[in-house]
């Protein structure tokens, strides 16, 4: 999949997921705000492969964005999930440093196109009910309230907004 931001896109995997941990170790109040605890390299691995059960792991994306190699960005989503038209995006992190200057809304515009390029309707988020930047940024981009619901990320299980946008087509 070519997303193009203007950052260069490298697949996270488990040889160069430590060198995306500083966005995570940079974003650690977001971790101990929505799941209690700070996101630690194993969590972040764990992510590698965590998908619904039974999805392919071919449309499974968790991938990083670089700028004069410094890591700005990571994102994580599923083609066709929950049905066939829907990208379901499962986490957006932009460093600390990086963040209030515009990076977040271009991924997400950028990933908005090439799904509908691709054959896609909607995009779907779940945010954690206390994140209430998050529901911000999202809401400013489009997306509105579809439903309420729980999500559980390891031993932890919160309360989440549904969210939706239409893609770009
Ligand atoms: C939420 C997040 C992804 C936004 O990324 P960003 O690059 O900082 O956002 P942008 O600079 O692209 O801002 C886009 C819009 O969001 C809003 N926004 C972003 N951060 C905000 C903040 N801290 N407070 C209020 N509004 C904010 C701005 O109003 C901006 O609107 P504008 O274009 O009209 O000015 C980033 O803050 C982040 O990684 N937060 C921690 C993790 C998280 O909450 N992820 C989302 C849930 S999965």
């Amino acid at each position: 999949m070519f997303i193009s931001t203007g950052y260069e896109l490298r697949p996270i995997t488990k040889e160069n997921v430590r060198y995306c941990m500083e966005v995570y170790d940079s974003n650690q109040d977001f971790f101990i705000l929505t799941e209690g605890k700070p996101a630690t390299l194993q969590s972040c691995m764990a992510n590698i492969n965590a998908m619904p059960p039974g999805f392919s792991k071919w449309n499974k994306f968790y991938v990083s964005f670089w700028e004069d190699n410094n890591c700005v960005a990571v994102m994580d989503f599923l083609k066709g999930y929950p049905d066939r038209e829907c990208l379901y995006l499962g986490l957006l992190l932009v460093h600390k440093h990086w963040q209030g200057k515009g990076v977040g809304k271009r991924i997400v515009n950028a990933v908005l196109g090439v799904a509908g390029r691709e054959g896609m309707t909607r995009a779907r988020i779940a945010v954690c009910d206390k994140n209430t930047v998050g529901i911000k940024f999202w809401s400013g981009l489009g997306f509105a309230e579809t439903g309420r619901s729980t999500a559980t990320v390891g031993d932890i299980t919160m309360n989440v907004i549904v969210m939706e946008v239409l893609c770009i087509h």
